[in-house]
């Protein structure tokens, strides 16, 4: 086992520029989300947009952990009972179903990581249930983030929330230090104990990423070596934002003028956290 990183002050100022940067893509790339267009077309909207535009790298393009193939496209784009690492292609979205869109940019050799779900036309009542409990556990889980706090502390809260509305985690995927690298220590797992694994200290970065699925918690591979689907074919929602520890609590580094609102629970107690709304 290695360490987790402390990062330093311009370190900091380089994960704000692109954690802006990826919760931008997000905003410009909403209004594209409608019946009729690809995900191929999704994923050439986004690259052009983080290249031309924001003169940034996709993390994801020609990404190729141990044991993977290098991941063909700029994005990911995980529709229904995808989980997550949908691979963008000729697929069309039609009116009902639910998608997240996972964009990471590397901007001055940091990265932001960040994923939001989006609906085409109207979701089902269980798709929309789904989507938004799975928001709710991530900014649970973002909500224990202080000094001297537990990863086991944001995994439980998640698990808790998750699985009192009859939903499961994902324990295969999980959320990451990031920074210079994509994915680095520690593990930031969507289930656990309180007061249990590493405890955070101001300075840490990572991913809160929770993937919840209406059904069971098992999942598949498909043959393309990349996307992941619910094994049962329920439905899988996932939300991500990339956190900061801060000396009194945390600070949210994936935000921009378009992101959804926080729920009130957080509004109430961390507003400072979120400089969206301070
Ligand atoms: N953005 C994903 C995450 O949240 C990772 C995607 S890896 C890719 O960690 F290669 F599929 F893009
Ligand atoms: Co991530
Ligand atoms: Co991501």
């Amino acid at each position: 086992m290695g360490s987790i990183s402390i990062k330093t002050a311009e370190d900091i100022e380089g994960m704000r520029i692109a954690g802006k940067l990826a919760a931008e893509v997000l905003d410009f790339i909403a209004p594209h989300v409608v019946a009729g267009i690809s995900t191929g077309e999704l994923d050439k909207l986004c690259h052009d947009y983080m290249v031309d535009v924001q003169q940034c790298i996709p993390a994801p393009l020609n990404y190729c952990p141990p044991g993977y193939t290098p991941y063909p496209k700029s994005i990911c784009t995980s529709i229904n009972d995808v989980v997550c690492h949908g691979i963008p292609g000729d697929k069309v979205l039609k009116n009902g179903d639910a998608v997240n869109l996972d964009i990471t940019v590397i901007k001055n050799g940091y990265h932001g990581d960040t994923s939001r779900m989006f609906y085409v036309g109207e979701p089902s009542i269980l798709a929309k249930r789904l989507g938004d409990i799975t928001y709710d556990c991530m900014w649970l889980g973002i909500s224990k983030i202080r000094p001297g706090a537990h990863l086991g502390d944001i995994g439980h809260v998640i698990q808790q929330h998750a699985e009192a509305a009859g939903f499961s985690v994902v324990r295969e995927f999980c959320g990451h230090g990031i920074g210079k690298v994509f994915h680095e220590e520690p593990q930031v797992l969507h289930y656990g104990r309180p007061g249990t694994l590493a405890e955070l200290r101001a300075g840490m970065i990572f991913t809160v990423e929770p993937m919840i699925n209406a059904g069971r918690r098992e999942i598949r591979e498909m043959g393309d070596g990349w996307t992941i689907k619910t094994r049962d074919r329920s439905l899988s929602a996932q939300w991500e934002h990339t956190v900061l520890v801060t000396e009194t609590g945390f600070e949210v580094l994936t935000i921009s003028p378009e992101m959804p609102a926080p729920p009130s629970f957080i509004k109430e107690h961390h507003a400072g956290s979120i400089a969206a709304l301070a």
